[in-house]
């Protein structure tokens, strides 16, 4: 599957590694155009085969499918630069939870999928999240989502379930990542271990907990019992994080659904202009 990437930061640069790197993509697939050239050092020398493209209109041209990787307001600038350069038949993907299929769609003819992966496809964990567009055909679906399915796993959900299970998922690693440090800093404080050991000890037992939860081998409740022993320790931890936590994670949700909100508005301002 030909694969063009324009978009090669953080999240472009992640998703071309990983299919590159566990096999999903062959380095004569991929073409990768990025505006700071400087950025695609790493790529050339760990997939010396792979093209660099040298403006977008070449990254997009003879492709099966197009991933454009910029940050959301500049996709619009992205598609209006690429217009009349992409074959009829590249199925177009984007990976920005901040702007519809529909409005990619009443810019580009054919087929649009949107995909929200995870920063942990570095690793191969994760979900990556898939919606596809009106135009897309069984075939184009299958093979978006097969290419995807050896970094971890996939779902593909209705655009308007994407919002939440983006959360979950894809800002997840952010998220979960504060939640070790300030697991971690709280205990250091109380006791005499320094940040460093305890974030240590923190993050191996947030892996070893996910592991033994993953792929549905334990219930969280069922987890929990097993540690807290009745009018033990953890028990008395447990009830004060029942109590307080439910109205952090609330309120956290809150906050990116109204932001969410507020990108989508002013990309819908965008392309009606
Ligand atoms: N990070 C995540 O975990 C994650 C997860 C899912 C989805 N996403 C989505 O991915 C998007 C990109 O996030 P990121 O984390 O990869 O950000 P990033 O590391 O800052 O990369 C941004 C990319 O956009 C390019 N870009 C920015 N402005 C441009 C312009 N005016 N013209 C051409 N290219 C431009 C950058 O090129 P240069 O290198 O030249 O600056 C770079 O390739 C976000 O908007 C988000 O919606 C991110």
């Amino acid at each position: 599957m030909r694969c063009g990437f324009i978009g090669y930061g953080n999240m472009g640069g992640a998703v071309v590694r990983a299919l590159l790197g566990d096999g999903s993509l062959r380095e004569s697939e991929v073409i990768v155009y990025n505006r700071t050239a400087s950025r695609l050092e790493s790529l050339r020398t760990c997939f010396p085969q792979v093209r660099i493209a040298g403006s977008m209109r070449e990254a997009a041209s003879n492709v099966d499918a197009l991933f454009i990787c910029v940050h959301t307001p500049v996709v619009p600038e992205v598609l209006s630069e690429i217009d009349g350069s992409v074959a009829s038949g590249t199925h177009l993907v984007t990976i920005n939870g901040g702007i519809g299929i529909a409005d990619i769609e009443s810019s580009y003819d054919g087929a649009v999928s949107k995909v929200i992966p995870s920063i942990s496809i570095e690793v191969g964990r994760g979900f990556t999240l898939i919606s596809h567009g009106r135009k897309v055909s069984g075939a184009q679906a299958s093979a978006l989502e097969s290419l995807f399915s050896r970094s971890g796993r996939v779902k593909v959900l209705p655009e308007e379930k994407l919002g939440i299970a983006t959360d979950l998922t894809s800002c997840g690693p952010g998220f979960m990542a504060e939640m070790i440090a300030q697991f971690a800093l709280s205990g250091a404080k109380a006791g005499s271990i320094d940040d460093h050991e305890a974030i240590e000890m923190a993050t191996e037992t947030m892996l070893g907990t996910a592991l033994m939860m993953a792929d549905g081998r334990s219930s969280p409740d069922a987890l929990a019992e097993r540690v807290a022993t009745k009018g033990g320790i953890t028990e008395q931890g447990l009830l004060v994080l029942e109590r307080d936590l439910p109205r952090v994670f609330d309120q956290m949700f809150e906050a990116t659904r109204r932001k969410r909100g507020s990108v989508r508005t002013a990309m819908a301002g965008m392309s009606d202009h």
